[in-house]
């Protein structure tokens, strides 16, 4: 009986999609940084990138590599144009000629969406650097406009939170007054052209300078009492959101409160030199978990509830090569093995492996026991990871794995029906 075949499978779909998909809409995004010797070849970091259900991903350069990969995935792209690239990007034909090689050579199989121009320039307090960040941004956007990209394709710049003088209250958050001058502008602009306002946001940071006095599962999103700002009256419970509104603050003390704000970066490190108190696995694994269930909850912060959070996480990989303390090279969700840094408490993530091909036909077997530290070999093939990833985080149970997986299947079996 055909017929009754096709309802069945029909009525199951919708069943089970209205039981799954509702949770889990929110989008994950992902920083892809490469200062390393060791990591996967792009085709290898694919399967990786969808495995913990992310669909944008920011990367520092426009790397060819990257963007040949990514073509035809569907998967959204930030790229970037180097601090050291911005004083040439004054000449309106040096700019025309990057996008032209950068960007739109990639479209539209690669869904290039926006061009950070420079990162965190304002706050290294070099103005021969800073001078050229607002002319780079303006002649980028012309180059769209003179292509035909504009509308498709947004120019921003991603800064640090240390262009704030106070972040603490929320409702007090206010930019540095010297740095007023030259942000004024840029908002101008960001406004103008649709774009959105990028911070790079680290509770880490805050939390490795002043351990006595600040709550650690405030900093983690673990259960806490939480801080009431005395002035908006706003309950938060972690300090991410206290900082993102902080920037709406600063934002709306200059007239901007209708910018939209995105964090460009954020994470934390799993492990670190004896002085960095807090880079610990156990914190990162903390951190970056409950980071990624909020996110799926389209949880918006106490002054934007209704605004989804835009977050790149900070970063794909553990970078061998990054200067500065250990923690710097210690951020990543994965190993350069492509195995998990780290179990993030969420099924997929632990197992998948950057050899692995899409092809692999591996079935879902019995789900493993909750792994506390990771790399236990998987049950989740990279095929089933990707056919499941948005669904994946959401959900959070093992249940949802095998409904959605079967959902799948039971898709296709009625297309063939
Ligand atoms: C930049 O200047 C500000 C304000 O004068 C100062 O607080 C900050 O430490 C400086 N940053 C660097 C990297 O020198
Ligand atoms: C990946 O495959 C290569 C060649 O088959 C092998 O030498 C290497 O050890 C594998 N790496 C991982 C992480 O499985």
């Amino acid at each position: 009986m055909e017929y009754s075949r096709f309802y069945y499978c029909a009525l199951l779909i919708i069943s089970i999609s209205g039981l799954v998909f509702p949770v889990m809409v929110g989008s994950i995004g992902i920083n892809y940084g490469q200062i390393a010797n060791n990591l996967p070849t792009p085709d290898n970091v694919v399967p990786l990138v969808k495995s913990i259900g992310a669909t944008k991903v920011k990367l520092y350069d426009a790397d060819p590599r990257v963007l040949k990969a990514f073509g035809n995935t569907g998967v959204e792209f930030i790229v970037g144009l180097g601090n050291e690239y911005l004083s040439k990007m004054r000449d309106q034909e040096t700019a025309q000629a990057w996008v032209k090689t950068n960007v739109q050579a990639y479209l539209p199989a690669t869904k290039i969406i926006c061009i950070t121009i420079g990162n965190e320039v304002l706050t290294f307090n070099d103005t021969s650097l800073t001078d050229h960040l607002f002319p780079a941004m303006q002649n980028i956007h012309t180059a769209l406009v003179n292509l035909g990209l504009d509308k498709q394709v947004a120019v921003t710049t991603a800064h640090s939170l240390a262009i704030l003088e106070v972040s603490y209250p929320p409702s007090a958050g206010s930019f540095r007054k010297d740095l007023v001058g030259c942000i004024t502008p840029i908002l101008n602009f960001l406004c103008k052209t649709n774009s959105p306002f990028l911070i790079n946001a680290y509770p880490f940071f805050a939390y490795k300078s002043n351990p006595k006095q600040i709550s650690l599962d405030f900093v983690l999103f673990q259960p806490n009492q939480g801080i009431v700002d005395s002035k908006s009256n706003l309950h938060y419970d972690n300090m991410l959101f206290a900082q993102i509104d902080a920037v709406h603050s600063a934002l709306a003390s200059l007239g901007y409160s209708k910018l939209p704000v995105h964090i460009s970066e954020t994470g934390w490190p799993s492990k670190g030199d004896a002085d960095e108190v807090g880079a610990t696995l156990e914190n990162a694994k903390k951190y970056n978990g409950n980071l990624l269930k909020i996110i799926c909850q389209r949880k918006g912060t106490p002054m934007r509830p209704n605004t989804d959070l835009n977050i790149y996480v900070f970063a794909l990989f553990n970078e061998n090569m990054k200067p500065g303390p250990t923690s710097e090279r210690n951020y990543g969700l994965f190993k350069p093995d492509g195995t998990a840094a780290y179990s993030l408490g969420i099924r997929g993530t632990d197992a998948v492996s950057a050899n692995t091909t899409t092809t692999t036909t591996t079935t879902i077997g019995a789900p493993a026991p909750p792994s506390p530290d990771s790399s236990s070999p998987g049950y989740l093939s990279i095929s089933a990871a990707v056919k499941v990833s948005p669904c994946l985080l959401c959900g959070a149970f093992t249940f949802d794995v095998f409904v959605v997986v079967s959902c799948t299947n039971l898709r296709m079996s009625c297309l063939v029906a």
